[in-house]
């Protein structure tokens, strides 16, 4: 049963910090956080449409600070979820050889076939749209643990 997670997407100022608080509220004893497979928006906390959208939903994210995708990371959590096919490829490129922690979409949590990626808010601005997949995906991930 993995118990550290990373939720990762390409800027780490929309998706995945959302993933991380939203799963945070929902299973505060586990280890999780969120990166980014780019480096652009290190230290900046998530994008503002993206907090407002959480804020509605009851979920702080005001906290949280973008960082980037590390070699690290492989080592630190057991599994390691993507928000769509571009990120699945860049931690692909990123794991270090011969390491063999999990490597899943977090869409792999949603129930029935609804979707296969959270399409990018930055570029689409669908944040509830964005959230609104995020949200179901997790509680389709916290049904598969303890
Ligand atoms: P995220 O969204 O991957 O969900 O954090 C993005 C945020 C910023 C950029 C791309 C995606 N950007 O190009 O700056």
């Amino acid at each position: 049963m993995p118990d550290k997670i990373l939720f990762v997407c390409l800027g780490n100022i929309c998706r995945s910090p959302t993933a991380e608080g939203v799963f945070r509220a929902r299973r505060p004893g586990y280890i999780c956080d969120s990166a980014g497979t780019a480096g652009w928006h290190v230290g900046a906390p998530p994008y503002a449409p993206m907090q407002a959208a959480a804020a509605r939903r009851g979920i702080d994210l005001s906290g949280l600070r973008a960082r980037q995708l590390v070699a690290k990371d492989f080592v630190r959590f057991d599994l390691i979820l993507g928000m769509d096919a571009d990120n699945l490829e860049a931690i692909g490129s990123k794991r270090p050889d011969g390491n063999r922690t999990a490597v899943r979409r977090l869409t792999d949590f949603l129930d029935g076939d609804v979707a296969a990626s959270v399409p990018d808010p930055y570029f689409t601005r669908d944040f509830e749209g964005a959230i609104d997949l995020i949200e179901r995906a997790i509680d389709g991930l916290c049904a598969t643990l303890p």
